[in-house]
């Protein structure tokens, strides 16, 4: 049975205090949250990543890195690898956001790479996909998703479909205040779910996390958490105030409890 999973993506937001004053207050809300089926996950900079996760220890929050090398380890100056992850016992990582493929270059291939390496270490990857406004007003979304999909799991073997978690954020929608409609996410989503039956199996299919991200807020999560292959959001500019994050997770709570 699938769980929602809230997973906020801090981007390149908040220091050290930052980091600490939201944790510390998060810990306050976490400690009543006994909803096992709503899943929190945030995504803190690197250099706060361990203490976010003391901060939240033993409570019902995973923590993300936003990125990984697909290297080992070696001569990558500035790359993070999965074994330093694994040595902060991070339990996800987000990779293929459409800002790393955008500014950084990101090919699925790479994003492949990434996923692999990352489950090697036991990190549970959250793979970004997503088409751009051209891409969408040219009528190319399902080609593009299905090529983004191909190539990010290219020989990539699934046994249940909890390895890793899919987030389809459409680029045009990410932090511009613009949503996908919930008929629009439903039926990327939807899309996505398929391709996973006709390329593993119905069970992976059935099991395989899904995400929207773009533009989540808490006055739009409840409309596109109530389609039925919507998973939950990723979500960035309303994760950062603790207040809206938290308004999200009641919400799913909520809404989880009278399904
Ligand atoms: P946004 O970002 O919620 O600010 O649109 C989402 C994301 O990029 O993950």
């Amino acid at each position: 049975m699938r769980q929602i999973i809230i997973a906020g993506n801090w981007k390149m937001n908040k220091g050290l205090f930052e980091t600490e004053q939201f944790c510390k207050e998060l810990v306050q809300f976490a400690t009543t949250h006994h909803e096992e089926r709503v899943r929190m996950i945030i995504a803190p900079a690197f250099p706060f990543l361990k203490i976010a996760s003391t901060l939240l220890l033993g409570q019902p929050v995973g923590i993300s890195a936003q990125d990984v090398s697909s290297h080992e380890d070696g001569a990558f100056t500035g790359e993070i690898s999965a074994s330093m992850l694994s040595s902060l016992e991070m339990q996800f990582c987000i990779i293929g956001h459409s800002e790393r493929r955008q500014y950084h270059q990101e090919s699925d291939t790479g994003v492949r790479d990434k996923q692999l390496i990352l489950r090697e270490y036991g990190i549970k990857p959250i793979l970004c996909i997503g088409e751009t406004l051209a891409q969408r007003d040219a009528g190319e979304t399902s080609a593009v998703l299905i090529s983004q999909l191909e190539g990010c799991f290219k020989d990539v073997p699934l046994e249940s479909g909890e390895e890793v978690i899919v987030a389809y954020e459409p680029v045009w929608a990410i932090g511009t205040g613009r949503t996908a409609s919930p008929a629009q996410a439903q039926e990327a989503h939807a899309l996505i779910r398929n391709w996973f039956e006709e390329n593993y199996n119905p069970e992976i299919a059935a099991a395989i996390h899904i995400l929207y991200g773009g533009s989540v807020k808490p006055d739009n999560i409840v409309e596109l958490l109530s389609c039925p292959d919507i998973d939950g959001g990723l979500i960035g500019g309303a994760a950062l105030k603790l207040e809206s994050y938290v308004q999200m997770v009641q919400s799913a709570t909520k809404l989880i409890q009278s399904r």
